[in-house]
């Protein structure tokens, strides 16, 4: 099997060698656990090596993740400003979550991502979070199908590496809203505040990766500026 790196060295020996190439892997996590500055290492790695990439921001502003990515020690304009890198918000295509049109502004949001993805030919995908896409109960069976379809055409080419983010209720065991992300998605990486010793520590744990080896351990991080996710000892 082929593998290309997350850009977080610990990740990649966590997995005998880095990420399954052409997959989906689900990154999962309370508010403030870290999901968006690991998926802005891995893309930033990736534009370092000369591929393209494509954010897709939800919640976020484009400005605000392009900053954040600064204040982390990367500097993603000269790749917004080759065209190598694309930041797309579709805040404005979720829509009205109460609304009958709610599925159809779904499909052209898959669309639209997918034609992004081949315009430019990113071969590295952050989806940052999935879960309004999947919110809303009324049309459960429907955002099934779409998100399913969605990893299905995003795995399909064998080329394009995904990460999407979901985040879990605070406190809760679950890793997705409804569950489809993670079991449509080929990996899960886990990102925890855990209590040690009085203190919280910062905590990565593979869940799952298909066709791979893997550390089961959950694994002690920090973030540091300059440097992002830095894997330290296993708990
Ligand atoms: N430049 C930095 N240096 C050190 N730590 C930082 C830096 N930037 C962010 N952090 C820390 O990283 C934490 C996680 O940030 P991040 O935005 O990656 O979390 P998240 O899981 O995406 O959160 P959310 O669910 O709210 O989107 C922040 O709460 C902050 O403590
Ligand atoms: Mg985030």
């Amino acid at each position: 099997m082929q593998r290309i790196s997350s850009g977080i060295d610990g990740l990649d020996q966590i997995l005998f060698g880095g990420l399954p190439k052409g997959r989906s892997v689900l990154v999962a996590g309370e508010p403030g656990t870290g999901k968006t500055t690991l998926c802005l290492q891995y893309l930033h790695h990736g534009l370092q090596q000369g591929e393209s990439a494509l954010f897709v921001s939800i919640d976020e502003k484009p400005e605000h993740v392009i900053s954040d990515a600064l204040s982390l020690g990367w500097d993603l304009d000269p790749f917004l400003e080759s065209g190598k890198l694309h930041v797309m918000d579709i805040t404005q295509h979720i829509g009205d979550f109460d609304s009958a049109e709610h599925t159809v502004d779904l499909g052209h949001v898959i669309e639209t991502i997918m034609a992004k993805i081949k315009a430019i030919g990113a071969t590295r995908v952050v989806i940052d979070p999935i879960a309004p896409l999947v919110f809303g109960d009324a049309h459960t069976q429907q955002i099934v199908s779409y998100i399913r379809g969605l990893i299905f055409a995003l795995e399909d080419s064998g080329n394009i590496n995904t990460l999407l983010t979901s985040y879990v209720p605070v406190g809760s065991e679950k890793v997705s809203s409804i569950g489809v992300e993670e079991f449509a998605t080929s990996g899960i990486i886990i990102l925890k505040l855990e209590p040690l010793h009085q203190r919280y520590v910062r905590t990565l744990r593979v869940k799952k990766m298909r066709g791979t080896r893997m550390e089961l351990s959950a694994y002690h991080i920090e973030i540091m500026s300059g440097r992002g996710i830095v894997v330290r000892n296993p708990l």
